[in-house]
């Protein structure tokens, strides 16, 4: 699925239920896990050229069993945590997901679904109000069903349309979640006046971050300064009109700015990622970082594992802080940005986040931006993307992270006719 609120959007706020902001982390001393992330499942019937899930998912099949998941959701709670997101893949490929939420609502947390809608049936959708569900956030890819079911490589407009619907019948609140990249960018005023029709209450239009599969279509995926600026203009300008019925978040894309963002609220700060397989990090895809070992929820306490594992504290704070954050006045602000985009970027982890203007690697991100800006918009439609599905995930996994990628198994041309 596309990067979540829970993930990557909401994730990288501090926003209670309601859209609150919830309180900052303590300095010194971790605050509890207020957000518990459980990915249920790598599995997902779409196939979104810009998914977060690791890029090599297809050779992490196993997964937590019901029992397992029920004890991280009380171990949890217990440490403190108010906001659980049932994320993927896709959650409603698990049967058990009525389960973990019906026990996730009596533990007292805010529950959260985000999903693709495949599956989300009229029954299940009763089962999980029955259930205690407070939440459900619904990805689109794109206003109209050619470019929603290219960028997704499935036929699921229509039924997204119908789970929009179902969604409204049952009064929750209605999160719509659409990545916004050089493909759709420029259709930004399309995809709220659907979310307006539908009756979205918040709309997230969440910027390609370039990571696990966003990061090897990262060409084609990359808009323009020019595109950027107009479609913030645009967003701003429906947040005022629409101001009484709908919420926009929109949030400028990391490459086009000045400072990188506090990446997941702080490192090991108020998100805990608990993946299918059971292994517990700060951000869902910090397993790509060299040099980490992050513990497992079956041999580990989650006390222990967010006040004492080494992978939640190596990032922490601001004491492993190298080069341009040491002294920096800012770095309370950002914490030095992202760990995981350091990464990608630098292939050192403990790098000055690149986006930073300040940091001495900065024009890694310059290179790629004024590739995006010099490029052949037909060189760039012409192009194929490499679409998430088991195969692809098999031959990109042995891949060097950040390297070019290879021919890509499946091939896709662009919509002929635009938005
Ligand atoms: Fe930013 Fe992993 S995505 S730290």
């Amino acid at each position: 699925m596309s990067r979540p609120t829970a993930a990557q959007g909401e994730a990288d706020r501090l926003l209670g239920p309601l859209g609150e902001r919830l309180p900052a982390p303590v300095k010194g001393k971790p605050g509890p896990p207020l957000w518990l992330l459980a990915e249920l499942t790598y599995r997902c019937p779409l196939h979104c050229a810009f998914c977060f899930n690791p890029v090599d998912f297809a050779t992490r099949e196993q997964e937590l069993s019901t029992e397992s998941w029920l004890r991280v959701l009380r171990e949890a709670r217990a440490l403190g945590s108010v906001q659980v997101g049932f994320s993927g893949g896709e959650p409603m490929l698990r049967d058990d997901l009525e389960v973990l939420v019906a026990e996730a609502h009596r533990l007292g947390y805010y529950t959260n679904l985000l999903t693709s809608g495949v599956g989300l049936t009229e029954e299940r959708a009763e089962a999980l109000q029955r259930a205690g569900l407070d939440h459900v956030q619904l990805s689109f890819q794109d206003s109209t069903r050619e470019a929603n079911d290219f960028l997704s490589h499935t036929r699921t407009f229509d039924l997204k349309q119908r789970v929009a619907a179902l969604i409204k019948r049952h009064e929750w609140p209605m999160v719509l979640n659409c990545v916004i990249h050089r493909l759709n960018i420029d259709y930004i005023d399309k995809i709220i006046d659907m979310a307006l029709e539908l009756g979205a209450e918040y709309l997230e239009l969440a910027n390609t971050q370039f990571y696990s599969w966003a990061e090897v279509n990262r060409d084609q995926l990359m808009p323009t300064q020019a595109q950027v600026q107009r479609a913030e203009a645009v967003a701003a300008e429906y947040r005022e009109r629409f101001a009484d019925r709908i919420r926009i978040i929109f949030v400028v894309p990391d490459y086009h700015g000045t400072r990188p963002k506090k990446c997941m609220n702080g490192w090991g700060q108020v998100f805990l990622t608990v993946a299918p397989d059971g292994t517990a990090m700060p951000c869902h895809t910090a397993r790509m970082l060299p040099g980490l070992a992050f513990p497992h929820v079956d041999t580990m306490s989650m006390a222990d594992i967010w006040y004492a594992s080494e992978g939640f504290n190596r990032y922490r704070g601001t004491d492993w802080m190298q080069g341009a954050c040491v002294d920096c006045p800012e770095q309370a602000n950002d914490l030095g940005g992202c760990r995981c985009q350091a990464f990608l970027l630098t292939g050192d982890p403990a790098a000055t986040d690149p986006v930073c203007s300040k940091s001495s690697q900065r024009e890694r991100v310059d290179a790629v931006v004024a590739r995006a800006e010099a490029a052949d918009p037909a060189q760039i439609a012409a192009r194929p993307l490499v679409f998430r599905d088991p195969k692809a995930s098999r031959q990109l996994s042995g891949r060097t992270q950040g390297s070019i990628p290879p021919t890509p198994s499946r091939p896709a041309r662009l919509p002929e006719s635009s938005p």
